[in-house]
Formats: structure tokens, C-alpha cells, sequence
């Protein structure tokens, strides 16, 4: 049983339209904050466009679907977000920008609201420090895609309350998930195995190992992976991995969590993967073709 009614999500790209998604899904009054009305607009998009999609597949049924609707609001305004019980912060990987919203919203909010970041690898110490509410300041991280991934990591940091964890468990379990308790470490559970393992890929890759086609049909085939490690960089984002890499590696100075070359030249060349249309693939072909990346 969860004593959460009304969620606010602040950010509204892939990963918060997501959150939105499941959150209204399973009855709780959802707010999305986004910065400006064309970013609300385009948040709105994909969520509706989400949920259409778990209507399409089966998942939700088409009066769910319109509850779920009516249970969702966009707002450029963070002190919309006051009412809520839970705020859920899916913004950019930038500390500064995190902590700028959580001091608002510390002055804004009840003070029984709880707080949780969704960062895949930032330190949630970090953003508990720049509140008054530390104990109340969680991390709950989810997966992409949202709506289909069942795991939420939920990260307790050295203030994080014992009622503030067995609340974020109770949620997670009322939104249809799974948590697991994971440490306030860089990149927690998940990534922390994660990253390094695709970090590798680019690097066989590099050195000429195998093709694309076959470092993913290797892993697919061999190891019963949905997605080949390259096929799924792409599906992260090369920038928001790039950046993942980088601050873990801040944390753990061990190389494994260093980002090979390679991935900083696609990034720097704005091959960012699925969402900008190139990365190790080529969307504009249908089936997706290898990027020729000249190796
Ligand atoms: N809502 C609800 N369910 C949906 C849905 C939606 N919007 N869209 C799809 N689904 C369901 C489908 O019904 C299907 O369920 P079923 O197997 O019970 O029928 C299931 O999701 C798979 O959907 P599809 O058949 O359409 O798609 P694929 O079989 O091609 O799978 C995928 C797509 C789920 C993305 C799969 O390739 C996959 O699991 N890939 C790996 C994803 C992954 O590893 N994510 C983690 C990334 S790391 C991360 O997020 C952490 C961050 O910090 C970097």
C-alpha cells in the first residue's frame, strides 16, 4: 500500500514521458514539468503516444488508456508541482540543473513530499545536500523503456530515512515494478555492470573483433539478449552513455568506465544513436544498416 496520490515528474523527454506513462497508468494524478509550452506539447506527444502504444500492444485497455488520460497534466510552472506527494526529477545529467529545481521545489513542496531522481548516475547524496529534506530524498531509477521494463533501482543515500525507503518500495510496487535496493554508488547496480560491458563492445569493435551485425547477433544469439550491446547503445543514446561513462569514471577512476574513443568521436560528430537518426546504425534504412564509421 502506497500513501502516494498525486506524482509530479520533472522533465518530460524519454525517460519522463515514460515515468508519466506508468504513473497515470496505475491511478496516480501525474504533472509533467517541462521548461517551455513547445517542450510540454512534445512531452504530451509522447506520452499519449506511449500509451497508445500499450493499447496497440495489448497492455492497457482502451478505458484505462482514457482514465489514464484524464489523470495527466503538462505545466511550465513549478509551483504546479507543490500539491504533489512525490516529485520525480527526470532532467537532464547535470547536477547544477538538478539541484536548481530541488531547492525551488524544497521551498514549494509540503514538507512530507518525498523526492526521488531518477539519475543513472549522479549521486543522489548530492542532490539531498542542496535540500532541507534529506532524509526524504531518494533515488528511483528506471529503465528504458519504461512502460516494458519491470526493474526500478531504489537508491538509498547515507541520510535517506527508513520510512522514506519502505515508502519508495511501496510506490514502485503500486506502479507495477520491481525494486531492488541498490547503494548510492555511481551507476548502482544496473550500470555499474552495464556500462563497462558495452564500453567493451565498442572496444572489440575498434579493434576489429567482429562487424556490428555480428558483435549484436553474438550476444543475441549467443547470450539470449534482446538487443546486440551496439544495437542497445543506440537505443541509450551515445551522448547520455558518453556521459554516464564520464561521470563514473569520475567516481571510480578505473578504466572500464572510461569512454573508449571511438563512442566520444560519434558523439562529437552528433551521431547520438536512434534518437538523432545515426549511431553504430543507420535508421534511415529499414531494417536499420551499420553506420559506416570508416573501421
Ligand atoms: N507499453 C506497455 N508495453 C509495451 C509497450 C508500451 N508502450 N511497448 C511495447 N510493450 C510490450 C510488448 O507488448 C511486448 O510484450 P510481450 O513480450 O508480453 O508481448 C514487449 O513490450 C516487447 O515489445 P515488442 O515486441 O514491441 O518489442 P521487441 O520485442 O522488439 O522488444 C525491447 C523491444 C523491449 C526494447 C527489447 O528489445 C529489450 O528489452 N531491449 C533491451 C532494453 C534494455 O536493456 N533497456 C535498459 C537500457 S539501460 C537503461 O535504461 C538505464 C539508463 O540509465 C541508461
Amino acid at each position: 500500500m502506497t500513501d502516494i496520490h498525486a506524482v509530479a515528474v520533472l522533465g518530460g523527454g524519454l525517460m519522463g514521458s515514460g515515468i508519466a506513462h506508468v504513473c497515470a497508468a496505475a491511478g496516480f494524478d501525474t504533472v509533467v514539468r517541462e521548461v517551455t509550452g513547445a517542450m510540454c506539447q512534445r512531452a504530451q506527444h509522447s506520452v499519449e503516444r506511449s500509451l497508445a502504444r500499450a493499447v496497440e500492444r495489448g497492455k492497457l485497455a482502451p478505458d484505462a488508456r482514457d482514465a489514464a488520460l484524464a489523470r495527466l497534466r503538462y505545466t511550465t510552472e513549478l509551483e504546479a508541482l507543490a500539491g504533489a506527494d512525490l516529485v520525480i526529477e527526470a532532467v537532464v545529467e547535470d547536477l547544477e540543473a538538478k539541484n536548481r529545481a530541488w531547492r525551488e521545489l524544497d521551498a514549494a513542496c509540503k514538507p512530507e513530499t518525498m523526492f526521488a531522481s531518477n539519475t543513472s548516475s549522479l549521486t543522489i547524496a548530492a542532490m539531498a545536500a542542496a535540500t532541507a529534506r534529506a532524509d526524504r530524498v531518494v533515488g528511483l531509477h528506471f529503465f528504458n523503456p519504461v512502460p516494458v521494463m519491470r526493474l526500478v533501482e531504489v537508491v538509498r543515500t547515507v541520510t535517506t530515512s527508513d520510512a522514506t525507503v519502505a515508502r519508495a518500495f511501496a510506490f514502485a510496487r503500486a506502479l507495477g515494478k520491481e525494486p531492488i535496493a541498490a547503494k548510492d554508488v555511481s551507476g548502482f547496480v544496473v550500470n555499474l555492470l552495464l556500462v563497462p560491458y558495452l564500453f567493451d563492445a565498442i572496444t572489440q569493435l575498434e579493434r576489429g573483433v567482429a562487424t556490428v551485425q555480428d558483435l549484436d547477433a553474438g550476444m543475441k544469439l549467443g547470450a539470449g539478449h534482446p538487443m546486440g550491446p551496439l544495437e542497445l547503445c543506440d537505443f541509450v543514446g551515445l551522448d547520455t552513455l558518453h556521459r554516464i561513462g564520464e561521470i563514473m569514471f569520475a567516481e571510480y577512476r578505473e578504466r572500464r568506465y572510461a569512454p573508449p574513443p571511438l563512442l566520444r568521436r560519434m558523439v562529437l560528430a552528433g551521431l547520438h544513436g536512434r534518437k538523432s537518426g545515426r549511431g553504430f546504425y543507420d535508421y534511415a534504412e529499414d531494417p536499420p544498416r551499420p553506420s559506416n564509421l570508416g573501421i
